[in-house]
């Protein structure tokens, strides 16, 4: 059954047009979600943890932070940190990068992995 668009009413359009914006990626959102980051990771330029300083990942090539100790494989991983390998990584790090020794198990939302991408590309 079809129901005509004036029988919808305003009132169901209105919250979905409101909805819209809310889909693109959000820094703060990115920024506040990035504390489950934190743990191994610091956006200092230099200042490595459990894992390396994340400060200009974005255009980085992987496995190159001088001072830390990475594993074969993300030496070996061969690839430049942009948006696309970074959601892939994010998504499944052991899929992407096997034998990684990020444990981690992944961010699985779309929504916050584009926010906390979003919030990377501004470490820089
Ligand atoms: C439990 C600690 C831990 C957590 C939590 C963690 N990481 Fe990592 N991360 C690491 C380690 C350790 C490495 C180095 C991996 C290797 O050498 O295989 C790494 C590597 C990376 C790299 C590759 C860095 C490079 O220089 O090539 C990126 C990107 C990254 N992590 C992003 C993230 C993001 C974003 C989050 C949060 C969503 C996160 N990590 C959470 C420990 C962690």
């Amino acid at each position: 059954m079809r129901l005509p668009i004036s029988r919808l009413g305003l009132g169901l359009l209105l919250p979905l047009v409101a909805m819209w914006p809310a889909a693109a990626a959000d820094v703060e959102a990115g920024k506040a979600d990035f504390k489950k980051c934190a743990l191994c990771h610091t956006t200092e330029a230099g200042k490595n943890k459990i894992g390396p300083s994340l400060f200009g990942i974005v255009g980085r090539k992987a496995g190159s932070v001088e001072n830390f100790n990475y594993s074969e494989a993300m030496k070996n991983f061969g690839h430049t940190w942009d948006a696309a390998t970074l959601d892939t990584y994010l998504t499944d790090p052991r899929a992407t990068v096997p034998q990684t020794k990020m444990i981690f198990p992944g961010i699985k939302d779309e929504k916050e992995r584009q926010d906390i991408i979003a919030y990377l590309e501004t470490l820089k």
